[in-house]
């Protein structure tokens, strides 16, 4: 039995076509693997640690190989469950709207929790970074109001996908897929809806 974690990032509820395109996903999926559990993740309703200074302080004590203070070990202690939380889980999906070409604050702040040396990676002066969270498969699963088809003038403005498939490739993920619903805010947003609902139904299923 598998354990599919869903990392949330639209507050927008059943307004939302990134959860839309998520629930279709795992409809499809849950179909297909009776047996495995599906865990969301809110990231508005989970209670965030803000990465402040004492975990940014945590953080450099660990690239320096120092000790932690008190505060900064509880600090840490938090960015270790988060980090383990994601890394117990077999499968990964992560929905998400796009915010001013990117990703929303929370989905950034749940990613400063937890890309983090010597949990999710690791740096060696002659190989260099290695991605520490290995052998899961990563569903994305984007909504956006306006489009950015690959090369096109507007992709160049397009920091949601490519830095999502960078930041969890740098964390290890290898199997990366991407699922996209653009031009949520046009005339056409429900008919493009259901197209990439359509393509979430197909990838749930193989997932
Ligand atoms: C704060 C905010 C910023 C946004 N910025 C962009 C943007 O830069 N580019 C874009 O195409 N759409 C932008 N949008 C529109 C959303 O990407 C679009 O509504 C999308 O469907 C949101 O995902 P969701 O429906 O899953 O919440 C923005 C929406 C909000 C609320």
């Amino acid at each position: 039995m598998a354990r599919l974690l869903h990392i949330q990032a639209s507050p927008m509820g059943d307004l939302s076509f990134s959860n839309r395109l998520a629930a279709a996903f795992l409809g499809s999926y849950r179909a297909a693997h009776p047996n495995d559990s599906i865990e969301q993740l809110d990231l508005w309703r989970e209670d965030l640690p803000a990465f402040d200074f004492t975990a940014a302080s945590g953080k450099y004590k660990v690239l320096r190989g120092l000790d932690h203070s008190p505060e900064e070990a509880r600090a840490w202690q938090r960015v270790v469950e988060l980090t383990e939380h994601l890394k117990s889980a077999d499968k990964v999906v992560v929905s998400s709207g796009m915010w001013n070409f990117s990703i929303p604050y929370r989905l950034k702040q749940f990613i400063d929790n937890i890309v983090q040396p010597g949990l999710s990676f690791s740096y060696d002066p002659v190989k260099g970074y290695s991605g520490l969270i290995t052998g899961k498969p990563l569903q994305i699963l984007l909504a956006s109001g306006s489009k950015y088809p690959a090369g096109s003038d507007a992709a160049a403005m397009d920091f949601q996908k490519p830095y999502l498939e960078m930041i969890f490739r740098f964390i290890g993920f290898e199997d990366i897929r991407t699922l996209r619903v653009e031009g949520t805010l046009s005339a056409q947003a429900e008919a493009n809806l259901v197209k990439g609902m359509d393509a979430a139904v197909e990838a749930g299923k193989n997932f």
